[in-house]
């Protein structure tokens, strides 16, 4: 059912307000298998309300959220998480009160990408939540936190990961390691779609690009494109 190449996510004409104020505008994005999409924009471009859009914490008024095929705009959150979408919110939320084994073990669930993620892989691929196993979640480093935090939401074996800004806030060799950590995600197939205003940790792990402006999608193209190209750049972004 699943070719690669099968679109894993497919937003529509989406439309957003937080109360009278619209924030989006008939947002349009696509993300195959394997794929990793940067939505690139500015600060209050409109990445996050499209991921809690998305992910039904903020449901749109308009638009289609088609999720391997699935409608599941205006769903509530957990149905939306079930169909398989993984968003992981700019705030990093863990159970600082349980450990780190507990916040994965909290979350582990077949999930539609199968049972191909488990606390064993995650240790795996983790390597630096090893030793920190039994550690309160409050107590880690904003960095473990961002690695627990993407490491919880494979447990639910989702389609689609949502990162929102991973590299914000930690030290630039924690963003080295999460960038290497979405890269070799990528390189297992995991379908990600990234929200980030730093354009070069972006591009150096993303294969394509759409960027937002005041709630729509003013550019999408491949990375390629999106260098050859500073006139974007230097339009829609801070460079
Ligand atoms: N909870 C909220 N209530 C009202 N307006 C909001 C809220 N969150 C964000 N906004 C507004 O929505 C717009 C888009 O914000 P956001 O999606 O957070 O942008 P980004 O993630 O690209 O920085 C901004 O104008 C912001 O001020
Ligand atoms: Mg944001």
């Amino acid at each position: 059912m699943n070719d690669k190449g099968a679109s894993e996510l497919l937003v529509d004409g989406l439309d957003a307000a937080y109360g009278a104020s619209q924030v989006l505008f008939g947002v349009k994005l696509e993300v195959e298998r394997g794929e990793t999409l940067a939505l690139m924009g500015r600060n209050g471009a409109g990445k996050s309300t499209t991921f809690k859009a998305i992910a039904g914490l903020l449901p749109p008024r308009a638009g289609r959220v088609m999720v391997r095929g699935h409608d599941v705009a205006g769903q509530k959150p957990y149905r939306i998480a079930r169909a398989g979408i993984a968003y992981v919110p700019e705030d990093r939320q863990v159970f600082p009160e349980h450990s780190v084994e507990e916040n994965l073990e909290i979350a582990e669930r077949e999930g539609v990408g199968g049972r191909e993620w488990n606390r064993a892989r995650a240790f795996e691929m983790f390597p630096m939540l090893q030793p920190l196993r039994g550690r309160m979640a409050g107590r880690l480093s904003g960095g473990e936190q961002q690695m627990l935090t993407i490491a919880r939401s494979l447990m639910g074996n989702p389609a689609v990961l949502l990162l929102d800004e991973p590299s914000e806030g930690l030290a630039p060799l924690i963003v080295q390691q999460i960038g290497a950590l979405i890269r070799r995600l990528r390189e297992l197939g995991t379908t990600i779609i990234l929200a980030e205003q730093n354009s070069r940790f972006c591009l150096a792990v993303a294969t394509r690009v759409a960027v937002i402006d005041k709630g729509a999608v003013v550019w999408r193209g491949d990375v390629a494109q999106f260098r050859a190209d500073p006139d974007v750049q230097a339009r829609y972004l801070q460079v």
